[in-house]
Formats: C-alpha cells, structure tokens, sequence
C-alpha cells in the first residue's frame, strides 16, 4: 500500500536550538499514527512541518510520492483540528462548518448537504444554528472536528485536541475522533502528551524524545514490549530496577536483581551473561503466590490503596520498592508480609 506520508530524516532548528533531529517516518494510507512524548520533545513542531506552517532546514516531506517542501499549506489538503478550537464566536455552527468549503472553494450548491452529513457524523444535528457559546466544550471540539471532515482532507492533522475537556469527556470525544477517522478512511496525525490517550486511539505510536523518535510501533508493542527504558516508564506504570544477567539459553534468562532472582523469557534481548542491564515488571503482572513458587518476589507492604478496579500498593523488598495491582477480590493489609510471582515472559530486559 502506498503510503500516506513520508518523512525522511527531517531536522528542524530554533536559532542554535535543534528542535527536531534527523526524524523519519512512514504513513501507511488510512492510518492513525500519535505523536507521544513530554511536553518540549517537538511534536507540534513536526505536525507544523507536516502542515506547512513551519519550513525544515533538512529533510523532506511527501505526500505520497510527491515532494511537499515547497508546496504552502493551504495547497497541501490537509486540515488541522486544534485544542482551541478556533471557532468564529460570532458565526454559527453552520457557518463555521461551512467556512472550510469556502476556504477550498467547493461549489456552493453542494455546502448545505455536506455540512450537514459533517453534523451528523459528529452528533451535532439539530444545532445548526447555535453559537460556539451556546455549546459546552465537547461539543465546540466536535464543531471543530466537523470543519475539518467536511472538505475531506488527504490528511486529518490534530494537536492535542482535548487537552481543554474535563476526563470523563476527553475519554468519549477521542472514541468519536477515533470512529469518524475510521469511517472515512482519512490519515491521521494525532499529537498528545497523554500516554492512555494514545494507547486508546493510535494504529500506531511514534513515541519521541528531545527530537529524536525513540519507538514507532502498535500500542500493544509499546506496552508490552518498550524498547527502551525511557518509552517503559513514560507509558503506563512501571518497576524498572537494575539487573545483571547471570545466564542465557536462547531467550531463557536468569537475572539477579533487588527482588531476588528471577527467569525471563525475552525473545527481544540481544544481552549476553555478565551484562548490567534494567528489567521491567508491570504491576498488574505480580499476582499473590505462595512463597518458593518461580518468580517469588517476597517483601513487606507500605500502602495498600484501594482504587475501585485494583488494590494499588506498594511493597519494600529488600529496600526496593516494588508496586502492584491486583484484583480486589484479595484481602492485603498494610505493613504486612507478602508474596507475588511474575510469569517468565512477563519480564521485559531492557538496556540499562
Ligand atoms: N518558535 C520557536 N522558537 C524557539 N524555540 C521554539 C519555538 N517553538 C518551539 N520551540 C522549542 O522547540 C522545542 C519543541 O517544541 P514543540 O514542538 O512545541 O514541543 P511539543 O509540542 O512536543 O511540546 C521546545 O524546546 C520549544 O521550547
Ligand atoms: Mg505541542
């Protein structure tokens, strides 16, 4: 499949500053792809670049095989959907809607039922009419959202589009982005800062720091198998502790750490015995096991917080903190001994 767009090994420089370095990046056709990363890592500057709106002293950018460097983004067909919003206060919805036909001159006579098939694929039918006062936060950004589907873009561009929405919203608005994408098939570029945002939402996630992407791959990959100590902390919870690999039998391991010693089974590990390195253990991995099971890991608990879905708590092993979550159904105390095990392929070895 041909894709989307192409970013070959972009830079981008503030004065002396590098914003962005050597970046690359491939879109397959009808993809969704998130931009992931602190704030300061330089994703809105690579949606600008992807936009036209920022210019790139190194690299290039296609859409499809067509080099974009020095086409203006308003010949690109691409439209952006912002946290703002940047609605017309004094337009209705209707006219806001329709002011993106306008800005790519599409004939007059098909607005009324295009605005209108935009409206309803984002639940706004019937508010035709109204303000952006007269509308709560949700409903501005689906305004929004609508402006831009209405003209069909090649290319579907949004930077942080919920940050202004309270949780609970935040949680059904991206589900709705997510549909309407679907629906009609248009590539996205999607950039947050919010890891559970772009578990949620993403085919795939570019997950970026200081410029440099660090891991591009499916949320599930990301989650489970981070290549890198930073992309394991940065989403979701994590124990990530120093290790040494004591011995190796294809992608059969032996660790030696601050929880005792552990086997994994890491397929992803090019790690030889002797080796200083991190590994990785998810709290929702650890379950309660008898002590002198594989994989024990026995120690004391701090704080046992009851969280509705899980008990969170935190354990002192051997002066190592260690956090799981496990099902509510356990009866744990505080400041009381505990034992938990971990499956072999349930560790991840990552680089130290
Ligand atoms: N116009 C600018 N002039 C100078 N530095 C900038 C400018 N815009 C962004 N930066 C810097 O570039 C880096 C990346 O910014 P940005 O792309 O906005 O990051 P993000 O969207 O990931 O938060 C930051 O360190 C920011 O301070
Ligand atoms: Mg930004």
């Amino acid at each position: 499949m041909e894709n989307s767009l192409t970013i070959k090994n972009v830079s981008k420089f503030y004065g002396s500053f590098q914003a962005l370095d050597k970046i690359n990046l491939a879109v397959p056709e009808g993809q969704f792809v998130t931009l992931l990363g602190p704030s300061g890592c330089g994703k809105t500057t690579l949606l600008r670049i992807i936009a036209g709106f920022l210019s790139c002293e190194e690299g290039e950018v296609y859409f499809g095989d067509r080099l974009m460097n020095d086409v203006p983004p308003e010949k690109r067909d691409t439209a952006m959907c912002f946290q703002s919003y940047a609605l017309f206060p004094n337009k209705s919805v209707y006219e806001n809607i329709r002011f993106g036909l306008r800005m790519h001159k599409v004939p007059k006579e098909q607005h009324k039922k295009l605005v209108e098939e935009a409206m309803e694929m984002v639940n706004l039918t019937g508010l035709g009419s109204r303000r952006p006062y007269e509308l709560s936060g949700g409903q501005q950004q689906r305004v929004s959202l609508a402006r831009c589907i209405v003209v069909r873009p090649r290319l579907l561009l949004f930077d942080e589009p919920l940050s202004n929405l309270d949780a609970k919203l935040r949680e059904k608005v991206r589900v709705e982005i997510r549909q309407v994408q679907r629906q009609l098939g248009i590539t996205a570029i999607y950039v947050t800062h919010d890891q559970a945002e772009a578990l949620a939402i993403s085919d795939r996630i570019v997950t970026m720091s200081a410029g440099r992407i660090v891991q591009n791959a499916d949320p599930r990959t990301i989650y489970e198998r981070p290549n890198s100590k930073y992309v394991a902390d940065f989403i979701g919870t994590a124990n990530i502790i120093p290790c040494s690999v004591e011995s190796r039998e294809g992608d059969r391991f032996v660790l030696k750490c601050a929880y005792g010693t552990l086997r994994a089974i890491d397929r992803d590990c090019t790690l030889q015995p002797g080796a200083q390195a991190s590994l990785l253990i998810r709290p929702e991995d650890l379950f309660l096991a008898a002590p002198g099971s594989e994989n024990a890991i026995t120690g004391t608990t701090r704080t046992v917080v009851y969280m509705g879905n899980v008990l969170d708590m935190f354990v002192d092993v051997n002066g190592t903190s260690l956090r799981a979550g496990i099902t509510k159904e356990n009866v744990v105390t505080e400041n009381a001994p505990v034992t938990f095990a971990v499956k072999p392929d349930r560790i991840r070895i990552l680089e130290a």
